[in-house]
């Protein structure tokens, strides 16, 4: 029997993987687990093997980084021998980046079926390279699970056959809520020598950490929030280099770190006044811990978590204005996302089975 090959490369890729691959090992089906190699750095990827308990992938591409093309291309041939030589009875890809578009984009083409976990997210914004990989992916795809409403809304509306969408909420939140018990915020504080209030910070779209002019508005804003409160700061490696050009210096009010853990990282979401950042995944992950998170982007693919959320957009000179605020009037979570309920992975896994019997 052919089996269910599982494409991940990034690291928001890994946290909602997890609970699918695990939901289809229970069901007893066949599963093949190919890693891109898309991100490498053992703080990008092995953390979240080892933290998660995820097996070591059956297949790692190596492909590492480039330019758009240069790395799409190169998923692209890797992915495709893959596919060849194991023809799997479906490919199941996850979230946004550029191996999700790479594995829909090749399976689609050997006329291998595609699954599409996190389909018909939209921010509208032709600038993000991750608007053009959701929307190519969906339209490569044959299986497509939904986290929210608005997504099968916007899939409905380009023409996708409602039979071949399937509401299932956020695997990410499943992971989330499975490894709530580790998220432990004295650990977090003792180890970063917290004393009082803190706010955590990540930051990594290109429209943010790639230009210098935005780069620098950036940090003149992130030094303004450390005089009132500390914040802690993971930099993602892709901007790195032009924010410490653009003057981001580590102090005692502001620590510059490396990227952490996957639980590490949760529990200082956990624990943190604010959340600064412009990270997909991370939005979620604020609304269902109900911490206040000040999102630097001029739009969302997620809305549901400002509707249902802690989440706020915000203009890059106004973050601040704006931490200020929601420091002062912490915003609430009334109810979840529905369906954000930790069983997602055993949704994702029941339809798998039925599309590849
Ligand atoms: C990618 C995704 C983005 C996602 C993010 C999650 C695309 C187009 N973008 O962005 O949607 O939000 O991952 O983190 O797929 N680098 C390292 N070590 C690594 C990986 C990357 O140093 O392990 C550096 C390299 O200089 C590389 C740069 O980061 O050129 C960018 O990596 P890449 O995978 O191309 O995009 P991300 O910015 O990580
Ligand atoms: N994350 C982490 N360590 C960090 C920063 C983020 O473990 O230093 C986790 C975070 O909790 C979330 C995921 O990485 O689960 C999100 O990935 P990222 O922000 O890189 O990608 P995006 O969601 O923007 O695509």
């Amino acid at each position: 029997m052919s089996a269910i090959l599982h494409v991940v490369g990034a690291r928001p890729n890994f946290m909602k993987m997890a609970p699918v691959l695990r939901a289809g090992a229970r069901r007893g089906l066949p599963q093949l687990l190919v890693h891109t190699g898309q991100h490498y750095d053992s703080a990008m990827s092995d953390v979240f093997f080892t933290e998660l308990g995820l097996p070591e992938p059956d297949v790692n591409l190596g492909v590492g980084s480039g330019t758009h093309a240069q790395q799409t291309a190169a998923l692209m041939t890797a992915l495709e021998a893959t596919f060849v030589e194991r023809e799997p009875s479906i490919v199941v890809v996850y979230g946004d980046v550029n191996s999700t578009i790479a594995a829909a984009l090749v399976a689609s083409k050997l006329h291998i079926r595609v699954a599409h976990v996190e389909a018909g997210l939209r921010s509208f914004d032709w600038t993000m390279p991750e608007e053009v990989n959701r929307r190519v992916t969906d339209l490569c795809s044959d299986v497509l699970f939904a986290t929210s409403p608005e997504a099968i809304g916007h899939l409905g509306r380009e023409g996708v056959d409602p039979a071949r969408v399937h509401f299932v909420g956020n695997p990410m939140i499943d992971t989330l809520l499975a490894n709530l018990d580790r998220f432990d915020i004295e650990r977090f504080r003792a180890s970063h020598g917290l004393t009082g209030a803190y706010a955590l910070v990540t930051l990594h779209r290109p429209s943010n950490v790639d230009d210098p002019d935005a780069a620098r508005r950036l940090v003149t804003q992130l030094t303004s929030v450390s005089e009132r409160v500390v914040l802690v700061f993971p930099v993602h490696p892709r901007g790195r280099a032009l924010l410490e050009s653009a003057g981001l210096r580590a102090s005692d009010r502001l620590r510059v770190i490396d990227p952490i853990g996957y639980v590490e990282f949760l529990s200082g979401v956990r624990g943190a006044a604010l959340v600064i950042t412009d990270s997909g995944g991370v939005q979620e992950e604020t609304t269902v811990l109900n911490v206040p998170c000040l999102t630097a982007r001029p739009n969302t693919e997620r809305p549901i978590t400002i509707t249902h959320g802690t989440n706020r957009l915000v203009a890059l000179d106004d973050i601040a204005k704006a931490a200020d605020e929601m420091l002062a009037n912490p915003p609430h979570v009334a109810e979840p996302p529905p369906l954000w309920d930790g069983r997602s992975g055993e949704r994702i896994a029941e339809v798998l089975q039925a599309e590849t019997l």
